[in-house]
C-alpha cells in the first residue's frame, strides 16, 4: 500500500517494520484530539489565506464527517497507515479527494502529535480532577458521623495516641486535596499550543499560531518551535502527580485491608466491594483495595517509564518518543478506575464503632496524658514521662491497665496524683485535650471540618 512518505521510496516497507512501528494500535485513543487540532489548524490555514476558505471549507466538513464516523465505530485504522495522523489524513482523502493534502501545509506530525497529547491531556485532567473530588466528599461524608468516633491512632503501627476516626479519614482528605491542586496547577503548563512548530525548526508559511491557541484555547504558545516538539515534560508531571496521588490511595487503601481483618474488625467493607474465595467459603476478601495498592506499581512503572525513554534523547523528536502514549494512556485508567471505586467504596463501609471504642480502653494510649497531668502540676516532662513509664510497666505486669489502678498505687509513684486522674485518663478526655489546631479534639475536628467542605467543588 503506498505510503504518505512513498516517494522518496524505492522498496515497500517490511511487513515486520510496519508492524513493529506503528502506533495505531494505541494512539487511535487520540482520535478525537487529531481532529480537533486539524480543525483549528485548517481554520487559520484558510484564514491566512494560505489555502483558500473553499478548501478550507471543504477539509473542515470532511474531519467532521470522518469524527462522526469513528464515534459511531464506521471506521476500520490500519496498521499500513502507521498511527492516528495518517490514519485520518488517508481517511480524508477517501472522504474529499486530493483537496485533503492541503491539511498538512506548515504542520509536521512532530507539532501534531504533541498538539494531540497535550489536548488529551488537558481533558483528562479535568476529569480526574472532578473524581478526586468525590473521593473527598466520600471522606467527609464518613468524617461528618465520625467526630466523636475513637480509635487507637499509631505510630510504628503500635498504639500511640487516641484519635478521632473522623481525624483519621480527613488526613487523607488533605493528601488529596494537595493532589487535586497539583493537578489544578498542571493545566497552567498543559496549555501551551506546541503547533506551528513544524517539524522542529517552524514554517516557511505566514501562519498565525495566536490563531489556533485561541480556536484550541491555549493559553500559551511555545516560544521555541525545538522544545514544543522534543519535550514531554508535560506528561512526566502528570505522571509524577498521578504517581503520588496513587501514593495516598495506596496507603488509604491499606488501612482499610487492615481495619477490615479479624484482628481489628475497625471496618467493614460492604459486600458489594468484595469478593470470595473459591475454596474457603467463610472468606469475604478486600480485593478492591488489595488491587488499588498493587496498581499503584503500575503507575510508579509508567513514570519511570517515560523519565528513562527521555533521559537521552537528543534536541528534537525522535522515534523513542512514541513510547510516551501507553504509559499515559495506562496511568489515566487506572486513575480513572481507582478513584471511581474509592469514592462509593468509602460511602458504604460500615464503621465498627464499639470495637474501635473498646480497642481505646484496652491499652496505654492515656499514658502521655498523665505525664502531662504531672508536668502542669509543675514536674518536668522528662521527670514526669520517666515516672509513667514505671508505672505502665507495673500495670503490664499486673494484666492491668491505667485506668484500673487505684489512686493508692499511683501515689507510690508520686505523691502529686489526686482523683481527678481519673477523668484524666478517660479516652474521650484524651482526645478531647487535644484542642491545639489541627488536633483531634472535636471542636478542631468541626472547624477542620468545615475548611475541608469548603474545598469540595460542587
Ligand atoms: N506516531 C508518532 C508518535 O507518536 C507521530 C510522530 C511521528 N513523527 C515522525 N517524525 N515520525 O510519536
Amino acid at each position: 500500500m503506498s505510503k504518505l512518505w512513498g516517494g522518496r521510496f524505492t522498496k515497500e516497507t517490511n511487513k515486520l517494520v510496519e508492524l513493529y512501528t506503528a502506533s495505531i494500535e494505541f494512539d487511535q485513543l487520540l482520535a478525537k484530539e487529531d481532529i480537533e487540532g486539524s480543525r483549528a489548524h485548517v481554520q487559520m490555514l484558510g484564514e491566512c489565506g494560505i489555502i483558500t476558505t473553499a478548501e478550507a471549507d471543504q477539509i473542515q466538513a470532511g474531519l467532521k464527517t470522518i469524527l462522526q464516523k469513528i464515534e459511531n465505530g464506521k471506521v476500520k485504522f490500519l496498521v499500513e497507515h502507521e498511527d492516528i495522523h495518517m490514519n485520518i489524513e488517508k481517511l480524508l482523502t477517501d472522504e474529499i479527494g486530493p483537496v485533503a493534502g492541503k491539511l498538512h501545509t506548515g504542520r509536521s506530525r512532530n507539532d501534531q502529535v504533541a498538539t494531540d497529547m497535550h489536548l488529551y491531556l488537558r481533558a483528562q485532567t479535568k476529569k480526574l480532577i472532578q473524581l478526586v473530588d468525590h473521593v473527598q466528599a466520600a471522606l467527609v461524608t464518613q468524617a461528618k458521623t465520625n467526630v466523636d468516633t475513637i480509635l487507637p491512632g499509631y505510630t510504628h503501627l503500635q498504639r500511640a495516641q487516641p484519635v478521632s476516626f473522623a481525624h483519621h479519614l480527613l488526613a487523607y482528605f488533605w493528601m488529596f486535596e494537595r493532589d487535586k491542586e497539583r493537578l489544578q496547577d498542571s493545566v497552567k503548563r498543559v496549555n501551551w499550543l506546541p503547533l506551528g512548530a513544524g517539524a522542529l525548526a517552524g514554517t516557511t508559511f505566514p501562519i498565525n499560531r495566536e490563531r489556533v491557541a485561541e480556536l484550541l484555547d491555549f493559553e500559551m504558545i511555545y516560544p521555541n518551535s525545538m522544545d514544543a516538539v522534543s519535550d514531554r515534560d508535560f506528561i512526566l508531571e502528570f505522571l509524577s502527580i498521578a504517581s503520588i496521588l496513587m501514593t495516598h490511595i495506596s496507603r488509604l487503601s491499606e488501612e482499610l485491608v487492615i481495619w477490615s481483618s479479624q484482628e481489628f474488625q475497625f471496618i467493614e467493607l460492604d459486600d458489594s466491594f468484595c469478593t470470595g474465595s473459591s475454596i474457603m467459603p467463610q472468606k469475604k476478601n478486600p480485593d478492591v483495595p488489595e488491587l488499588l495498592r498493587g496498581k499503584t506499581g503500575r503507575v510508579y512503572g509508567d513514570l519511570i517509564g517515560l523519565l528513562t525513554v527521555l533521559k537521552g534523547l537528543p534536541l528534537a523528536y525522535n522515534k523513542d518518543m512514541q513510547e510516551d502514549k501507553e504509559g499515559m494512556f495506562d496511568t489515566v485508567a487506572t486513575l480513572d478506575g481507582a478513584l471511581n471505586l474509592l469514592a462509593p467504596m468509602l460511602e458504604t463501609m460500615t464503621v465498627r464503632t464499639n470495637n474501635m471504642r473498646q480497642a481505646v480502653t484496652q491499652d496505654y494510649s492515656n499514658a502521655t496524658d498523665i505525664a502531662d497531668y504531672l508536668a502542669n502540676k509543675g514536674l518536668p516532662f522528662r521527670q514526669a514521662h520517666e515516672i509513667i513509664g514505671k508505672i505502665v510497666y507495673y500495670a503490664i505486669q499486673k494484666g492491668q491497665y491505667l485506668l484500673d489502678l487505684s489512686l493508692e498505687e499511683f501515689k507510690q509513684f508520686n505523691a502529686l496524683f489526686e482523683d481527678d486522674v481519673f477523668e484524666v485518663l478517660k479516652p474521650e478526655n484524651v482526645m478531647g485535650a487535644r484542642k491545639s489546631y489541627g488536633g483531634t479534639s472535636p471542636e478542631q475536628i468541626k472547624q477542620q471540618l468545615q475548611l475541608a467542605e469548603s474545598k469540595l467543588l460542587n
